[in-house]
């Protein structure tokens, strides 16, 4: 059976909780989606798909199951105890030792270095503590934000995936950039080499 993940993450000034399927959980996290709908458009499809607070509650049962085979957990990010986002590492892959990270911010909570920080516990916890040997973050190549945060972490731009998914926000072609941090680069507690190799 998979090793259970953590409940919480803890750093400097975020806290990492494990999301929970409960209808309590599903309306904090809808009504941050609900009030950030224009900042996460853009990039993230499900935003568009997440009507009312049952979807909410649905995506967080469909992920628990995920979670509870060991391929996927979810933690909400706090601030003292003021919910932000999300941070989740997916596709875990013990045999290969790999996995993705996704993430979002409500508005108002960027430009703090707190994904940053969310992604430096994930490694440290993947990395140090559970043996992934590669983890891969996939942005479009649009969204300078995730590219800075992804070349903040110290990740490898790997090459992109050209016109890999229609979007329908930008009515046009998406080009998918892959950035990968080895276990072999991890240097814990450092956040900013910036290394950009290809595009
Ligand atoms: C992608 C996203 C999470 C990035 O948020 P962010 O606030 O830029 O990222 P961080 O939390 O790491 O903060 C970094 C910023 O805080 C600043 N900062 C302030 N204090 C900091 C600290 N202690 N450590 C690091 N950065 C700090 C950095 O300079 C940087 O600002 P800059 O980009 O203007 O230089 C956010 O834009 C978002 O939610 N976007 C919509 C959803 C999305 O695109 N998700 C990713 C899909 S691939």
């Amino acid at each position: 059976m998979a090793q259970k993940f953590k409940e919480k993450l803890i750093g400097e000034r975020i806290i990492l909780r494990k999301t929970k399927p409960t209808i309590e959980m599903a309306r904090l996290i809808f009504h941050t989606i609900d009030a950030n709908r224009e900042h996460l458009r853009p990039w993230l499809p499900w935003e568009k798909l997440t009507k009312q607070v049952e979807d909410t509650l649905k995506y967080l049962f469909d992920k628990e199951k995920e979670t509870e085979k060991g391929t996927k957990v979810e933690y909400g990010i706090y601030v003292n105890a003021e919910y932000l986002g999300n941070i989740g590492i997916f596709n875990i892959d013990l045999q290969n030792k790999t996995a993705e990270i996704g993430y979002w911010l409500s508005l108002k909570s960027t430009g703090k270095g707190y994904i940053t920080e969310a992604i430096g516990l994930i490694e440290k916890e993947f990395f140090q503590n559970r043996g992934l040997n590669r983890i891969q973050i996939k942005c479009d190549e649009r969204n300078t934000a995730s590219v800075h945060v992804a070349q903040r972490c110290g990740y490898v731009l790997e090459g992109k995936h050209r016109e890999d998914s229609y979007s329908d926000h930008f009515k046009d072609f998406r080009t998918t950039l892959i950035f990968s941090k080895l276990r072999s680069e991890y240097r814990p507690g450092s956040r900013a080499q910036k290394r950009t190799l290809l595009v």
